[in-house]
């Protein structure tokens, strides 16, 4: 939540700031800002919406200044509008600050600060921090970095913050506690940002700040430091992004070119793991903990929305492959309600960004009752990889439309793996079981490739449902978790309410909404529940609903019976969801775009929900 960028160095900050806060747009954008160090004053420039609004609102405004902070906001404290907008100013205006989190004891903050006198012009706790910082500075009389970690050490809370000082026009000093942060070391300039991806361009080394680390940033070098200031040395990394996976490469949104990138990045995700013909499965990232996994009593799968129905799948697949009872998990839910979880028990994180609190939190419980966690991340170097005691990362590159696609089946491609190599050490698999999958699984790329080619026929499909205020999505066992996928694909960027259900539950409450006017989305295709589910679209075709079927390739059974059908390739049945998922996510792409939806960035939401 919140993208937060920092530039110190030779050249002029703006255009590097606003270039920043584009890549960081994905995080949130509500409404955003910048502050340039001028010798006249901190210069504060702020604009409600999206960042271009900032952009041309600022541009004749901005001077060369080669200091300054920038902000693309998600609201947690005060409505969206210009005053909200971050950077906030101290109340003397010396100070200037950048915040990503929430300062949870604002409120007792704020009352001390307005009965010694101080007013307030916006309704964020951010606002709060920086007049906390001046007012510690001017009482105590201490050094501008003495103030922001005395004020650290008395907030409680997530926070990654920047502030500059009007008195120093050489310095920024940077701090973070539950909130990603990372800094980028250039030639004479440094840049500071909530992921590698406004730096990438500058440099490719980077420091991952920790917990609790604060960073002071001088235009000739800086130092890290923990909050009782005992210098630290820091790990410097490489970073291993290229600049044009943050571009759209010439499609029209980054979903779109995530979705069509799917063969290529579940390709990516094997790319030296999977040898079928050599039969050879290696996971480096479990190799450690392999044993543990094989001896495992029950696995324990923690993830929020895609990446938790990435886990369900992973529940049907670990169960049927290896033979071990599997929990998923809401890992909003797990980390307030007291788990049983016992020394060395198993945990499975999954999470693309890797900054997801609730996830993160989740982690920190589990591994404080001594269980071994395994972390299913993308973001290489995010805070749940670093978490996590071992793990694989998907390689799936940054997914930067806010809508899950590419993670998605790069989470289900890492986790059969990891299902099939603790199968294969168990024995509950055949030799020719785990040949044959280990076969299916290197087939993928080019299944999904096409199951991409339905994309005209669900574009003349999406066009008779686009107005559609409601919708259902059913399916069975390996197919119900991507039930639930389609539908909340179809929410979150189209505003269609939508319902994703096992299909024989459709019985038990859901079935009274089905009229002429319900689109009922199947995912029919052929595997041990097909004859059940044919019932099931009966039991819908009967009472008027409208149905769409995602089929196996030449299924005239359920062709006779669907308004419309859409045929994707064949595979394993645990392997299925990694294919039948392709069509629901191109369905949920038309259907927002004809719409007139952002489906980049959806109304309310953030790629990354680094608040609980
Ligand atoms: C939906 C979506 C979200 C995320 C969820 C968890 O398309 O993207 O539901 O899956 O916020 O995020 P990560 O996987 O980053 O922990």
């Amino acid at each position: 939540m919140c993208g937060i960028v920092a530039y110190i160095g030779n050249k002029p900050a703006f255009p590097i700031l606003i270039n920043g806060l584009k890549r960081l747009e994905y995080r949130g954008y509500d409404s955003a800002g910048v502050a340039l160090y001028e010798n006249s004053g901190l210069n504060v420039l702020k604009k409600e919406g999206k960042v271009a609004a900032l952009e041309a609102f600022a541009v004749d405004k901005a001077s060369d200044s080669t200091l300054g902070i920038a902000h693309t906001r998600w609201a947690t404290h005060g409505a969206p509008n210009d005053v909200n907008a971050h950077p906030h100013l101290s109340a003397d205006g010396s100070l200037a600050i950048i915040h990503n989190g929430i300062i949870e004891n604002y409120h007792s903050i704020k009352a001390e600060l307005h009965d010694k006198g101080y007013a307030f012009e916006s309704d964020t706790d951010t606002e709060v921090l920086v007049t906390f910082i001046q007012d510690i500075r001017d009482t105590h009389n201490l050094s501008f970095e003495d103030a922001v970690i005395t004020s650290l050490s008395k907030v409680i809370g997530a926070y990654a913050i920047v502030v500059i000082n009007q008195d120093n026009p050489d310095q920024m000093i940077a701090a973070r506690k539950g909130s990603p942060m990372v800094i980028g070391l250039g030639d004479g300039e440094y840049f500071i940002a909530s992921d590698a991806t406004p730096i990438v361009e500058f440099t490719k080394d980077v420091i991952y700040l920790n917990d609790e680390e604060i960073a002071i940033i001088q235009r000739d070098g800086y130092r890290i430091t923990n909050t009782s200031n005992v210098p630290l040395i820091p790990s410097i990394q490489k970073l291993d992004i290229q600049l044009e996976a943050l571009e759209k490469g010439g499609y029209e949104h980054f979903m779109l070119k995530e979705i069509f990138g799917q063969p290529e990045s579940i390709a990516d995700c094997m790319r030296g793991r999977l040898n079928a013909r050599e039969r050879k499965l290696t996971l480096g990232g479990i190799r450690e903990y392999a044993n543990k996994l094989v001896n495992a009593e029950k696995i324990t799968i923690l993830g929020c929305g895609t990446s938790w129905h990435a886990g369900l799948v992973a529940e049907y697949i670990l169960e049927d492959i290896c033979r071990i009872p599997v929990e998923v998990e809401y890992a909003s839910e797990f980390r307030y309600r007291n788990p049983v979880i016992k020394e060395g028990d198993i945990i499975i994180a999954i999470s693309q960004s890797g900054e997801t609190a609730d996830t993160l939190a989740a982690i920190e419980l589990a591994k404080s009752k001594g269980a071994i966690v395994f972390g299913v991340v993308n973001a290489v170097g995010s805070s749940i990889a670093r978490a996590t005691h071992e793990g694989a990362y998907l390689h799936a590159g940054p997914e930067i439309g806010v809508a899950s696609t590419k993670a998605f089946t790069g989470q289900l491609t890492v986790l059969t793996m990891i299902a099939l190599k603790v199968g294969y050490l168990k024995g509950t698999i055949t030799e020719s079981q785990y040949g044959d999958l280990l076969y299916e699984l290197e087939s993928i790329p080019k299944k999904v490739a096409q199951a991409l080619e339905t994309d005209k026929r669900i574009q003349e499909i999406s066009a008779k449902f686009k107005d559609a205020t409601n919708c259902l999505y059913l399916g069975r066992g390996y197919n119900f978790p991507v039930a639930l996928e389609g539908a909340l694909k179809l929410k979150e960027i189209s505003y269609i309410h939508a319902e994703g259900y096992p299909a024989a539950e459709m019985k038990h409450g859901p079935i009274a909404l089905i009229d002429e006017n319900m689109p009922v989305v199947f995912i029919a295709t052929r595997d041990s529940s097909y004859e059940k589910i044919i019932s099931n679209i009966q039991e819908v075709k009967s009472r008027k609903g409208k149905v769409i079927a995602i089929v196996s390739q030449h299924d005239e059974e359920i062709e006779r019976m669907a308004d419309f059908t859409i045929e994707v390739p064949s595979s394993h049945e645990a392997l299925m969801p990694l294919i039948s998922v392709i069509p629901l996510q191109l369905l949920s792409y038309h259907i927002a775009i004809m719409r007139g939806c952002n489906v980049d960035q959806p109304r309310n939401l953030a790629k990354s929900v680094t608040v609980e």
